[in-house]
C-alpha cells in the first residue's frame, strides 16, 4: 500500500481502541491520523493518547540515570492509543467492522490516505498534518452546508480565523453560496488584530458581494411599524398568551402603527384604548417601552428586508452586533435569522423553481450556546438545525461551551470543527457525543 516506513506496531486492541508501540524519534502528535495495515483491510485511527515508560524496576532506572549501569535499548518504550474510525477493504470504505491484530504495522497517513479519506472539499479549511508534514487540503463540500456544522474552542483557539476562512470561500462561490454572519465581537470586518490580520473587507469581492450592517451607522434599524404581533415572541421570548392576545387586539384597532399609538396613548392617558386586564396591559407596555429608539425607531423601514433581498441575490450579509446590550443582540439576531430561513422554506413550498435558484445559505452564529441552551426559551436556531436541511439552509454554531448546546441540536451538527477547549465538562461532552474527528492545520 505504501513505500514509507511503518512508525510502529499494534500491541493490543480492545473494541475500537488500538494501542501501538512506536519506534524512537517518531514525530507523532495528538489528533494525528494513522493507518494500520491488517491483512486485506486497512484501518484508519486517530491518536488520542500516549504514554511512555520503562520496563525496568525503579532502582534499575535510578542506576541507569546515574550512568552506573546500562540496560540496552529496549528498556524504554512509548505506547500510543488511537481510536478506529474507518475501515477500507478493497475499494469500499465503511465504519470499522472489526479491529486490527497484534503486531499489525502502523503508518503515518500519506497523501494517498488523504484522498482515500476524501478529506478535500470545495470550501477549503486547511491541510491535514501528519507527523511533521503538511499533506493535501481538507475542506467541506457545498452540499454539506445544510447538514449543519459546529465550531468549538476556547477564546484564542482560532474560531474567528476559521469563520473568516469559510465565509471568504462562500463569498468566492457566490451566487451558488451565500453567508449570513452574526459577529458579536466586531472582528470579522477588519480582522481581530487590525494591523496584522485581514478581515472580510479585504476580500477582493467585498464591494460587490458583501453588505455590512452595524448599529453604529444606523443601518440596523427595525422600524416599529414593521413589527407584527406575531414577531413579539421572537423579540420577547418570555411573553405570555394574554399579552399576545392584547397585542393582536391593538393591531386590529390601530393598524401597522399599533406599537407607537399604544405607547403614546398609554403615556398620555394611562390606557391603551382597548379593554384588557390592567396587569396584562402593564406587562405588555413595559415590554414595548423597553425597545430602544435607536434600534427600533418609529418608521416603516426594516434592515431585515434588506438582508433578505441581499441573501437571495447571493450577497453575503455581515451583521456586527458588538457593543449592543445583550437583549438587543438577541432581538436583532432572532428577528433577522427567522426572516431569512422562513423565506427559503416558503419558496420551497410555494415556488420550487424559484427556490432552486436561491443560493445555499450558511448562517454563522457566534455565542451559539446563548441561543441553543436547553434551559433557555427555544429560538429559531434549534428549528433551523433540526428542520431546515431540505431548504438548503445551514447553521454554523460557534461556541466555547459545546456542552451548553441542546443535545438534539448537537446531534444534527454533522461537521464539527473541534479546537482546544478549556473545561473538562465540554471535552467530555465532545468525546461522548462525537464519533471521530481529524486535525487540520489551518491556512
Ligand atoms: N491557523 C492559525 N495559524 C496561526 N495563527 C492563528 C490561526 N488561527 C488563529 N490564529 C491566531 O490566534 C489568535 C486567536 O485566534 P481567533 O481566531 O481570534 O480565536 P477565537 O475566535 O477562538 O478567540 C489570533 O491572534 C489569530 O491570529
Ligand atoms: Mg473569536
Amino acid at each position: 500500500m505504501t513505500n514509507t516506513d511503518s512508525i510502529g506496531f499494534v500491541c493490543g486492541t480492545k473494541g475500537d481502541s488500538v494501542s501501538f508501540l512506536v519506534s524512537k524519534n517518531i514525530g507523532l502528535s495528538f489528533g494525528q491520523i494513522v493507518r494500520i495495515d491488517s491483512g486485506e483491510r486497512n484501518f484508519y485511527a486517530r491518536v488520542v493518547n500516549s504514554e511512555s515508560s520503562s520496563t525496568l524496576e525503579t532502582i534499575e532506572q535510578l542506576r541507569e540515570a546515574e550512568g552506573k549501569e546500562a540496560f540496552g535499548p529496549y528498556s524504554a518504550y512509548r505506547s500510543v492509543e488511537a481510536i478506529l474510525f474507518l475501515e477500507k477493504r478493497g475499494d469500499t470504505l465503511h465504519s470499522p467492522t472489526f479491529n486490527p491484530n497484534y503486531r499489525d504495522r502502523v503508518y503515518a497517513a500519506t497523501d494517498e490516505d488523504c484522498s482515500i479519506l476524501k478529506l478535500s472539499g470545495e470550501l477549503e479549511i486547511g491541510c491535514l498534518r501528519s507527523e511533521d508534514h503538511i499533506l493535501s487540503s481538507v475542506g467541506i463540500n457545498i452540499e454539506a452546508i445544510p447538514r449543519m456544522m459546529g465550531m468549538f474552542g476556547m477564546t484564542g483557539s482560532g474560531k474567528t480565523n476559521t469563520e473568516l476562512i469559510i465565509n471568504a470561500q462562500l463569498i468566492d462561490n457566490s451566487p451558488r453560496t451565500v453567508a449570513l454572519i452574526y459577529d458579536f465581537a466586531g472582528q470579522l470586518l477588519e480582522g481581530k488584530e487590525i494591523k496584522t490580520q485581514r478581515g472580510l473587507k479585504d476580500h477582493p469581492l467585498f464591494h460587490s458581494k458583501v453588505q455590512f450592517y452595524s448599529a453604529q451607522d444606523g443601518k440596523m434599524a427595525v422600524g416599529l411599524s414593521t413589527i407584527l404581533p406575531g414577531k413579539l415572541e421572537t423579540i420577547f421570548p418570555d411573553i405570555q398568551p394574554p399579552q399576545k392576545r392584547l397585542a393582536w387586539a391593538l393591531y386590529r384597532h390601530f393598524g401597522a402603527d399599533w406599537i407607537q399609538s399604544a405607547r403614546e396613548l398609554y403615556h398620555n392617558e394611562g390606557n391603551v384604548g382597548v379593554r384588557a386586564q390592567k396587569v396584562v396591559v402593564e406587562a405588555l407596555m413595559q415590554k414595548l417601552s423597553s425597545l430602544s429608539s435607536d434600534l427600533f425607531p418609529a418608521s416603516n423601514y426594516s434592515f431585515v428586508e434588506s438582508v433578505l433581498q441581499n441573501i437571495c441575490k447571493g450577497i453575503t450579509c455581515l451583521i456586527d452586533i458588538s457593543g449592543l446590550r445583550s437583549e438587543d443582540q438577541n432581538r436583532i439576531v432572532c428577528l433577522s435569522a427567522s426572516a431569512v430561513p422562513e423565506h427559503f422554506k416558503r419558496m420551497w413550498e410555494d415556488n420550487f423553481e424559484e427556490w432552486r435558484k436561491l443560493p445555499t445559505l450558511l448562517i454563522t452564529l457566534e455565542e451559539a450556546h446563548e441561543f441553543l441552551d436547553p434551559n433557555k426559551p427555544r429560538t429559531i436556531f434549534s428549528d433551523i438545525a433540526l428542520t431546515y436541511r431540505k431548504y438548503r439552509v445551514g447553521l454554523n454554531a460557534v461556541t466555547p461551551r459545546p456542552s451548553r448546546i441542546n443535545f438534539d441540536v448537537f446531534a444534527e451538527l454533522w461537521t464539527k470543527v473541534i479546537m482546544k477547549t478549556e473545561l473538562k465538562k465540554d471535552r467530555l461532552y465532545l468525546t461522548e457525543n462525537t464519533r471521530t474527528w481529524s486535525t487540520v492545520k489551518q491556512k
